[in-house]
């Protein structure tokens, strides 16, 4: 197919959660600025609050707001309704491409809606494989089904792209180009550093943990429900019982986090449960922690890029770059291994330089340009 620029391609760009937000902001923006492109945005709203405040950070008008969250979903309930909706969407927009990311229900579900149509899919952040199809769950199985379906594979790194070769896909569809988190985040600096204000909103806490070490915390994996969040919990307890410390952990909107941290860390001193962070807000508690102890993927990005020791609390990551360079560590979920490892670093100075060193394997903030450009390449713009 061949597009001229008086013809510009349509591109439906399709994403519902926080981290697929994050990680697709600096493609919009390319798209919407390259004449070679129509961009339109479809967000299922998987997430509803997560998700606008990087909308409204990053200035993006969906096209199409589906408006899917529920309180709980299940993960068949939204499946069923993202594959009819975004079809649907598909349908009305004809588009000539779609564009998803990473692993989740929506990114699934619409590359599944656009092989139901044939419409060729690229797929940002592909190829990342922990092997083990319940860790993380659902989404070892979710990126392999896109990874069956896409027409572009964009690997961040190496690592992605021989797992992607592995399971047979030519190599002529496969793209390192580095992750779009480090696009956003280099942006979201520079926002920062034109207009601090734009993460001022943790000075109340910053003063009230004055000459503490602060520990950032997220969670929210579903294969950590139950033991391994009341595990967490307990190691949070006993964190917070040294007095040097202090732990800043915004609490995921998903009940199943939430019920249980309210119920075991609320109202101790050393211990701040507060609402999801902005992005600029994130990107202030990254600069301000010492260490990061998380589930999350793309803090396993973001972490090692700022020089931030990483403890992840999974088995298994579909992201061995920072663990190979040392900056991110695997601890599971166990409540004393998790404290053992966090006093380590607190209390071993050479421990902790070993791991406190800006590393980034996982782009150089360039990637979302790569991606339009290959995009366009492909279809002939
Ligand atoms: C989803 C993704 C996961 C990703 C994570 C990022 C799937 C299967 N899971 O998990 O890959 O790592 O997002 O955070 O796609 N909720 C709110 N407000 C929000 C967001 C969530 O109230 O803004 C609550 C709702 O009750 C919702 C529940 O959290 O039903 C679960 O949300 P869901 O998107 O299904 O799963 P996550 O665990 O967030
Ligand atoms: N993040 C954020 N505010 C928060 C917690 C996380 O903006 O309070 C950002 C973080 O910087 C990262 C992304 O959300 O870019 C990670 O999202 P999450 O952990 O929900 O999902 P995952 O990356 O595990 O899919």
């Amino acid at each position: 197919m061949t597009e001229t620029s008086t013809n510009p391609a349509r591109i439906l760009v399709i994403f519902g959660t926080r981290p697929e937000a994050i990680k697709l902001f600096p493609v919009v923006a390319a798209l919407k600025a390259d004449p070679r492109f129509d961009a339109r945005v479809c967000v299922s709203a998987q997430h509803r609050g997560m998700l606008d405040q990087v909308l409204e950070i990053a200035g993006i008008t969906p096209d199409h707001d589906l408006d899917l969250m529920r309180p709980n979903q299940t993960l068949d309930g939204l499946t069923a309704a993202l594959i009819t909706e975004l079809g649907r969407v598909m349908d009305a927009e004809q588009p000539a491409r779609v564009m998803v990311q990473g692993d989740t229900a929506t990114a699934m579900a619409g590359a599944l809606a656009a092989y139901y149509r044939k419409i060729p899919v690229d797929h940002v952040e592909a190829g990342l494989r922990s092997g083990n199809i319940y860790h993380p769950w659902p989404e070892e199985v979710n990126r392999k089904i896109i990874g069956a379906i896409a027409r572009l594979h964009f690997a961040p790194t190496q690592v992605s792209r021989a797992a992607l070769l592995r399971e047979n896909v030519p190599d002529a569809q496969i793209h390192v180009t580095g992750n779009t988190v480090i696009d956003a985040l280099h942006w979201v600096g520079a926002r920062i550093a034109e207009n601090p204000a734009l993460a001022g909103g943790l000075a109340d806490l910053e003063a009230r943990f004055a000459g503490k070490r602060i520990i950032g915390v997220t969670s929210h994996r579903r294969e950590n429900f139950g033991d391994g969040m009341e595990n967490i919990a307990t190691a949070i307890r006993t964190i917070a019982q040294r007095p040097d410390t202090a732990i800043i952990f915004p609490v995921h909107l998903n009940p199943n986090v939430r019920a249980v941290m309210n119920e075991r860390l609320a109202g101790l001193d050393n211990v701040a449960l507060i609402e999801p962070l902005d992005y600029p807000h994130f990107a202030r508690l990254l600069s301000i922690a010492e260490i990061m102890l998380t589930d999350s993927g793309g803090v396993q990005e973001e972490a090692p890029a700022l020089g931030k020791p990483v403890l992840v609390m999974r088995e298994t990551t579909e992201r061995p770059e920072g663990v190979e360079a040392g900056t991110a560590r695997l601890v599971g979920t166990d409540s004393a291994r998790i404290v053992t490892e966090i006093f380590s670093l607190l209390d071993d100075k050479a421990a902790y330089e070993a791991m406190a060193r800006a590393h980034n394997p996982f782009g150089d903030g360039q990637s979302a340009g790569r991606i339009v450009d290959l995009i366009a390449g492909d279809i002939g713009a």
